[in-house]
């Protein structure tokens, strides 16, 4: 297949392009600013800043899958840059999805978790969304947007991906605590703030499984665990040998950040049960980390 990935210089649209490239697809992907090379797919330069501008930038493109990662995800830039976030999350994906559908492309679109409250069970795709911040609100008129035009569609809502990620790319919760606790570095992560962690390997492998059944509809793409931050880092510690105990804690509040954040524990049954693949929890994947060879040099030398 032919597959164009907005956003591949971030470090989804990446993972995904090497899982692509992996699978033996054609590949391209674009960037903004970050003009990195990954394998032998091609770079193609785009904004989402001019969303009339779209097809014009990807006119020699003719995918048979258009997966849009590319987005304005910084959360708390989202809340204080509204006008921003509704040109390059909303209006952009409306955008690309009627480049798809004029292009007879599958379109798959990232979106988040974010798009719902806090619920007091854990949130399956077909309940009502309703947001708590403009991040949130931006994803989820992407996503009217995108099911206004039409076409083939699938969404995925994940949730903060981590796993091994190529040097120079964004640094997840794991990865971050790993490189303080080597260099004996104080780790202090938020003790209210809850997720859904998503490794990546599963992401991608769950997503591709989606793109070959040509499915359509909305798919929660996160991990297993509902965990704090704290919690989070406290299981990477244990999992590479530190004592869990060297993770201090800190509130949201006390951060003063402009968004709020919602804590939602999202339902992944649904694309476990259509795909066959399993979401690890938070133990599972860093088991499986560790038995990387990425992970030698941030074991603790105590072990
Ligand atoms: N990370 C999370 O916790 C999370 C959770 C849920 C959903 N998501 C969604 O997953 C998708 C990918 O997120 P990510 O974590 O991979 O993000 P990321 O690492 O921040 O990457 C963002 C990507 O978008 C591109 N981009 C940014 N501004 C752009 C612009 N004005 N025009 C064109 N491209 C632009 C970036 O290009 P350059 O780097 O080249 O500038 C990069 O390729 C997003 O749609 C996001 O909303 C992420």
């Amino acid at each position: 297949m032919n597959i164009l990935i907005t956003g591949g210089s971030g470090v989804i649209g990446e993972c995904l392009v090497r899982e692509a490239l992996a699978r033996g697809h054609e590949t391209s992907f674009t960037y903004h600013s970050r003009p990195s090379p990954i394998g032998n797919a091609q770079p193609i330069r785009l904004s989402l800043e001019e969303p009339a501008r779209l097809a014009e930038s990807l006119s020699s493109c003719k995918p048979d899958v258009l997966i849009h990662s590319a987005a304005f995800t910084n959360v708390d830039g989202c809340e204080t840059e509204q006008e921003k976030a509704r040109i390059q999350n909303a209006q952009a994906s409306g955008e690309l999805a009627k480049f798809a559908k004029s292009r007879g492309a599958l379109f798959i679109y990232i979106s988040t978790s974010f798009v719902f409250p806090k619920r007091d069970h854990a949130v399956r795709e077909d309940e009502e969304p309703a947001p708590v911040n403009y991040y949130g609100q931006s994803k989820l008129d992407g996503e009217l947007a995108l099911r206004a035009v039409g076409g083939e569609w699938q969404i995925w809502r994940t949730d903060q991906p981590y796993g091994w990620v190529p040097p120079g790319q964004k640094q997840n919760t794991v990865t971050r605590t790993l490189s303080l606790l080597k260099e004996g570095k104080e780790v202090r992560e938020v003790e209210d703030w809850w997720n859904n962690p998503t490794y990546l390997p599963d992401f991608a492998a769950a997503g591709f499984a989606l793109i070959e059944k040509r499915a359509q509809g909305i798919y929660h793409l996160v991990g297993s665990s509902y965990a704090t931050r704290a919690d989070w880092a406290r299981a990477t510690a244990s999992a590479f040998g530190y004592n869990p105990a060297l993770i201090l804690t800190k509130r949201a509040g006390d951060m003063r950040l402009p968004a709020a954040r919602p804590n939602v524990n999202a339902d992944n049954s649904k694309v476990q049960k259509e795909t066959g693949v399993r979401m690890r929890t938070i133990e599972e994947a860093l088991r499986d980390m560790r038995a990387d060879p990425r992970a030698v040099e941030f074991v603790s030398k105590g072990k």
